[in-house]
């Protein structure tokens, strides 16, 4: 995105998200309980790709409210969180606290992490990530800096099937390439717009591509039916590593 529109961006993901978080998924208190209660469940669809995580490095990436990186912290990871909303932080911190782990959470753009200086064995991200990005293969260029060799990347998100052809988007057109302005999500359900992003919605050949560009070995690349509807996409998970031997 242009420095504008990563900005219009964040200021949307700011706009009462705290409040929001508590709202729809309780008090950091509250959802810490769950967390300890069974720390398998959020990070569900990325575990059987990770292997045993006590001990790894990981970074979630765009990783908001943070329940992926507490999860992954109990279950013994060391996570690094990369997001650029202060009131996201805020839930995250209070989480962690409240689950008695420590989270490094990292405020600022993840199209700059790679300034960070940091690799870690495995980058994480999923559900709502890409269509942030104006430049996908300079994500994944960052994605591959900050992932060392031997490490893995891995993308659970929703299908562009399912986004571009079967969601709201409009025009329905696979191939569309124009920006898109969106109302950025409100989990509370109260049907409030709690402000405005702009999105650029990418094919699976496109996001493919992007990271065999950017240096990656696709593993896997699975597709999952929508929650709704069994017969289209909703979500696809793809398994992506650094060669080993390769120089971050
Ligand atoms: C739909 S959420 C993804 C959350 C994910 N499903 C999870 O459970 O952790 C999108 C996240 O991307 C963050 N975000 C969007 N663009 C970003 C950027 N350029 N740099 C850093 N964070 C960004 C937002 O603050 C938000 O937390």
């Amino acid at each position: 995105m242009s420095s504008e529109a990563r900005d219009r961006n964040r200021d949307a993901w700011n706009a009462e998200r705290y409040d929001s978080w508590v709202k729809a998924i309780g008090t950091p208190e509250a959802e810490a309980k769950h967390l300890v209660a069974n720390p398998r469940h959020v990070p569900r669809r990325l575990l059987p790709h990770l292997g045993d995580v006590a001990g790894k490095t990981i970074c979630s990436v765009q990783g908001s409210h943070g329940r992926v990186a507490v999860a992954l912290t109990l279950l013994g990871a060391e996570v690094t969180v990369i997001d650029f909303s202060e009131e996201n932080r805020r839930y995250a911190l209070e989480l962690a606290q409240a689950a008695r782990v420590s989270i490094d959470y990292r405020v600022g753009d993840s199209l700059e992490a790679d300034k960070l200086g940091l690799t870690f064995d495995a980058v994480v991200m999923e559900l709502g990530i890409l269509h942030y990005h104006r430049d996908i293969a300079r994500f994944f260029e960052v994605m591959r800096a900050i992932t060392r060799p031997g490490g893995t990347m891995l993308i659970n998100e929703f299908h562009p099937v399912q986004r571009k052809l079967f969601g709201t988007l409009e025009p329905r057109d696979y191939f569309n390439t124009a920006l898109t302005e969106g109302d950025v999500p409100n989990p509370t359900g109260d049907g409030r717009t709690l402000g405005k992003c702009t999105l650029r919605f990418w094919t699976l050949g496109e996001i493919v591509t992007a990271v065999i560009g950017a240096g990656f070995r696709v593993e896997r690349l699975d597709e999952h039916p929508d929650w709704t509807d069994a017969k289209i996409p909703g979500t696809f998970t793809l398994v992506a590593r650094v060669p080993s031997g390769e120089t971050s």
